[in-house]
């Protein structure tokens, strides 16, 4: 289906022929990955940056499910294009084999996620623990798993994991760090467990984004704008774009990973904290 050899050998014939210049149109004819997918799956795609992912790949032609609980949220993607919306529960193991595992599916973009509370570590309620790896973990895992045995099957695929910076540097926010950190690894091995099927896989990991997320942190709403003020905050619709940049490269190119943070936010560097009391 990619004719890469073929492509290598009349590239060579024609630098040979032409000179150096002949690179840019030739490149600028070769077979781009998103113009070859048909569908795409993409979970979290009643809000922020997977609603923005919907619609920049509807306006691509392509046809494209949206997953998230509130239906009512996807039925309103439905105007961009060939969108259609599957109300689920990404904590729901056999739904997501049920309905994700019945749809032939080229690209799956696996956004769905939540923040943790921004409560101290040593008072988190475990139930909002469970949450937090159970959506961001397992949905990210078993919506791979669902839609992966079709992608082997057609020799094409595209997986998408939305991951963070705080699973690419320690920043605080142990638990949110882990699950993101969980999909930083099973971005990097799923290279190697799907090697020799041709199916790419592409991290995306943004810094803090001008999103709904911050109303699963906190209830206080004068902290969740302030999340967004004091400096130019990127959009979800940055993040999608640096998805469909990724998606849109020759099938030569894995973009494997992709951290993105507004210019004002710097993820690393380390603290000095004095205890209380002691000398
Ligand atoms: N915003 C940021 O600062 C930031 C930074 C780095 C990474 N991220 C990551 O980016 C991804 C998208 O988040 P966002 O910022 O766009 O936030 P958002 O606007 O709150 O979107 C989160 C999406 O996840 C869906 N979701 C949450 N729990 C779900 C569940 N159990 N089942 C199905 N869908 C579920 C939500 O839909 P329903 O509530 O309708 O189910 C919503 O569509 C997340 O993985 C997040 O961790 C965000």
């Amino acid at each position: 289906m990619y004719p890469i050899l073929n492509v290598s050998v009349a590239l060579t014939d024609a630098v040979n022929r032409f000179g150096a210049n002949c690179f840019e149109t030739l490149e600028k004819g070769s077979k781009m990955a998103l113009q070859d997918y048909q569908t795409a799956l993409v979970t979290g795609a009643s809000s922020g940056i997977g609603a923005a992912t919907v619609g920049m790949l509807a306006a691509r032609g392509l046809t494209v499910h949206a997953v998230a609980r509130r239906r009512e949220r996807l039925e309103a993607l439905t105007k961009l294009g060939d969108v259609t919306p599957h109300g689920l529960d990404l904590r729901d193991r056999a739904a997501i084999y049920q309905v994700l595992g019945a749809l032939d599916i080229d690209i799956l973009v696996n956004c769905a996620g939540i923040g943790s509370r921004f409560d101290p570590f040593h008072e988190l309620d475990p139930d909002n623990i469970d949450a937090t790896l159970e959506t961001n973990i397992g949905g990210t895992v078993h919506a791979a798993r669902a839609v992966a045995p079709g992608m082997v099957a057609r020799g094409r695929g595209h997986i998408v994991n939305i991951g963070s910076i705080f699973g690419l540097h320690a920043i605080g926010s142990a638990v949110y760090g882990a699950s993101k950190a969980a999909v930083h690894v099973l971005s990097q091995d799923l290279r190697h467990d799907l090697k020799g099927t041709g199916i790419r896989v592409t991290e995306v990991s943004p810094g803090r984004t001008d999103t709904e997320i911050f109303a699963t942190m906190t209830d206080d709403k004068n902290v969740q704008t302030g999340m967004a003020e004091g400096f130019e905050i990127i959009t979800a619709d940055d993040v999608a774009q640096a998805v469909v940049w990724a998606l849109d490269q020759p099938w030569r190119v894995n973009i494997s990973l992709i951290e993105l943070t507004a210019t004002e936010q710097i993820p690393g560097g380390v603290g000095i904290h004095p205890v209380p009391g002691r000398k």
